[in-house]
């Protein structure tokens, strides 16, 4: 269960990103934030990983203030985040496989381990056989299905989207939209942001921001059947 309570952020030169925002997500839903550009929806994500603290108002996580963490909680909280944020793409200077490694290594896991789960994870998105290569000779959908794989290695009970199906086509967008729908349906909360509001049927709850506040918000129930790639 996630839980913010009025929470507000602003930046310098008086830019308030977030107004007096109050919502919860429960475990296992996947939601959607939409808005425009400039909503707010970054700004949110980045508070409940914890990357950013907020000016007022609390972030808690199953019972843990997060808006309080201290940094040698941090990668405690991280283990149950998976992550895939603007801005932190993957390293070109090693493999496919150890981008995805990387994760594991960090809290600390053998080497041996790491592969294993790490090819696993590949596997889950259909990118096994690309675990040697490169990511500069992966397509753009490629990258972020890799991205998604180092998001889940450490198997996480949420996993944070900050707009992951930008610069995509549609055949792609669907695949990486749906495989966060199959990781909703093992039991992860997923929390999407997108200004596509294409993908919307496919939340169990649209939280929708414009210019820092929550002013819309509904419940789908059981998302929509799954799309279906045009090109598959
Ligand atoms: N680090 C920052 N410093 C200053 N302003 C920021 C920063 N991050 C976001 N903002 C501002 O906060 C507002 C919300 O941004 P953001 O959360 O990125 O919205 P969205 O992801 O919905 O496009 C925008 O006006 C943006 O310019
Ligand atoms: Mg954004």
């Amino acid at each position: 269960m996630i839980e913010l309570k009025h929470v507000s952020k602003s930046y310098a030169q008086g830019i308030l990103a977030l107004r007096d925002v109050t919502l919860s997500i429960g475990d296992g839903e996947l939601v959607f934030l939409a808005g425009p550009s400039g909503a707010g929806k970054s700004t949110l994500l980045r508070l409940i990983a914890g990357l950013e603290k907020p000016t007022s108002g609390t972030v808690v996580m199953n019972g843990q203030r997060i808006d309080q963490l201290t940094a040698s909680s941090l990668p405690y909280l991280r283990r149950k985040l998976g992550l895939i944020l603007q801005g932190q793409g993957l390293l070109n200077d090693r493999s496919v496989l150890a981008n995805v490694m990387l994760p594991m290594i960090v809290v600390g896991e053998s080497v041996q381990e790491a592969e294993i789960r790490a090819y696993a994870a590949l596997e889950r998105l259909n990118m096994s056989d690309k675990a040697h290569t490169s990511p500069l000779a992966l397509s753009g959908g490629e990258q972020q299905r890799v991205a998604i794989a180092r998001a889940i290695v450490n198997r996480p009970q949420i996993i944070l989207a900050d707009e992951p199906t930008a610069y995509l086509d549609r055949d792609n967008a669907v695949i990486v939209v749906n495989a966060l729908r199959a990781f909703q349906r093992s039991g992860v909360t997923c929390i999407i942001s997108s200004h596509d509001e294409q993908f919307l049927d496919q939340a169990n709850r649209v939280i929708y921001l414009n210019k820092g506040e929550v002013v819309d918000s509904w419940t789908s129930g059981q998302p929509a059947t799954e799309m279906q790639p045009i090109h598959a």
